[in-house]
């Protein structure tokens, strides 16, 4: 028995909504965690599915992690296994976060390849060509693969062929520890990158360039412990804005940095809809209705494909038609069948979603097709007519701290129901 959320559209939200941490910055502190001979204290935990495989994760080898609210306390000082086992990648592809970390500590890792995922393939080969650079042997066998570097890593001048989040900080926590310097050119500069680099740096990291696309690492013999506080979840805020903009008479969301959204917030302007920011405040009404706009996704500081079917869900809604390029990931629209089954006008062309906007949505039984597409589900079910009962939600509580609970606290009628129906994990 799995549970399902229930919606019941119309309700006029009003409130305060405080973003947790954010998730994509968290699972890389934590893998970083990994680098320090001793304790690492991160305050800003979000309590979410994913922070517990990376728990598990580093519980298998070796280290010690504990939770105390929102507060996480890893011990590192005894890892000695080197192997991040399939169950768990399996679960979460950003486990492959330890690869980087552990040949950097060990001289040798060996981590499952991470299987398909429904946002389309993904790819780690600039992580592995990365590690090669920085000196590691890389071997792919048996759905695993071992990378090790016995006598240490070395400095090198690595250039990513695409500004690869995940595959710069796996390079940058590989680098931290190598012998010289690291040069990552065409770097992704996403904020949580630049708070991973705060982290590395209170760890004793010697970092220069952070948030630029060139960064340049300059390595140490070894990194201490550290306490840390992680940044609040741009992503969360940017759902929780759209929810707003959606259905609320009043809805003030806070403890984002806005001008970590700012290319959302200026799309939500053309769009119609005013978010009034005040320091880390930002508070959003409903229009009368939507104007359609053009969105076309891109690494940070562009448009974050994260938002994409938020947005989409939005513009479903607006008074015309809209056009959404995503140019991040293969295949993230399947969230707009589902959105379909609510009513929505959407014809998919390769990369490009064609959005004409109806007048109403109509509440439906739907799935969570991947975690955001869950989310903006949610979000459509807020303005659509009638019930909405959004399944699959493993995918939503992989990222999102106690969505339902912060939406009801803000006058939305949002439930968790029971649903007979279960589903494969990513
Ligand atoms: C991270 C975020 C995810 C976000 C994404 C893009 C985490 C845990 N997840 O994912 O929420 O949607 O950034 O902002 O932080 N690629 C390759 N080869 C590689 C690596 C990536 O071709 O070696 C491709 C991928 O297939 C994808 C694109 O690059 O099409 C972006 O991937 P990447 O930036 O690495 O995203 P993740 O780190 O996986």
């Amino acid at each position: 028995m799995s549970r399902a959320i229930r919606i019941v559209g119309g309700r006029s939200l009003s409130g305060t909504i405080a973003v947790s941490g954010a998730k994509n910055a968290v699972l890389k502190h934590m893998a970083a965690a990994i680098l320090a001979d001793g304790l690492s204290i991160i305050h800003g935990v979000p309590r979410i599915a994913d922070v517990e495989v990376m728990a598990e994760v580093l519980r298998r080898i070796g280290a010690d992690v504990r939770f105390d609210g929102h507060t996480a306390t890893i011990d590192a000082s005894s890892v000695s296994s080197y192997e991040a086992p399939y169950d768990l990648v399996s679960t979460m592809r950003a486990s492959i976060l330890v690869l980087g970390p552990l040949v950097a500590r060990l001289g040798r890792a060996r981590v499952a390849m991470p299987g398909g995922c429904n946002i389309g393939s993904r790819k780690i080969d600039l992580h592995l060509k990365g590690l090669q650079q920085l000196g590691a042997e890389i071997r792919g066998e048996h759905g695993y693969i071992e990378a090790s570097a016995p006598r240490g890593l070395s400095g090198a001048h690595i250039f990513l062929d695409f500004p690869s989040v995940g595959a710069t900080e796996n390079l940058l926590m590989a680098a931290v520890l190598a012998r010289g310097t690291t040069v990552i050119e065409n770097a992704a500069r996403e904020p949580e990158i630049q708070d991973l680099v705060r982290f590395l740096r209170a760890m004793g990291a010697d970092i220069e360039g952070s948030g630029t696309s060139t960064v340049t690492v300059h390595g140490v013999p070894e990194l201490r412990s550290a306490e840390h506080t992680v940044i609040g979840d741009r992503i969360e805020a940017g759902t929780m804005l759209v929810a707003g903009a959606l259905a609320a008479e009043s809805l003030t969301v806070e403890g984002a940095d806005p001008s970590h959204l700012e290319l959302v917030l200026s799309k939500m302007h053309d769009a119609g809809v005013e978010v009034l920011v005040d320091g880390t405040r930002m508070t959003v009404s409903r229009p009368e209705r939507f104007r359609p706009i053009d969105v076309a996704t891109l690494p940070y500081p562009g448009f974050p494909t994260d938002m994409q079917p938020q947005f989409m869900a939005m513009l479903a809604v607006a008074d015309g038609d809209s056009v959404i390029t995503e140019n991040v990931f293969e295949s993230r629209f399947m969230f707009a069948d589902e959105l379909r089954r609510m009513g929505a006008d959407i014809t998919i062309e390769g990369h490009r979603a064609v959005v004409r906007g109806v007048e109403r949505l109509s509440g439906a039984p739907v799935k969570a097709p991947d975690l955001r597409g869950g989310a903006a589900l949610v979000l459509a079910g807020l303005a659509a007519d009638g019930e909405t009962v959004v399944g699959d939600t493993y995918h939503i509580e992989r990222g999102y701290e106690d969505l339902v609970g912060k939406l009801a606290g803000v006058g939305a009628a949002v439930e968790w129901v029971e649903s007979t129906e279960g589903g494969a994990s990513c």
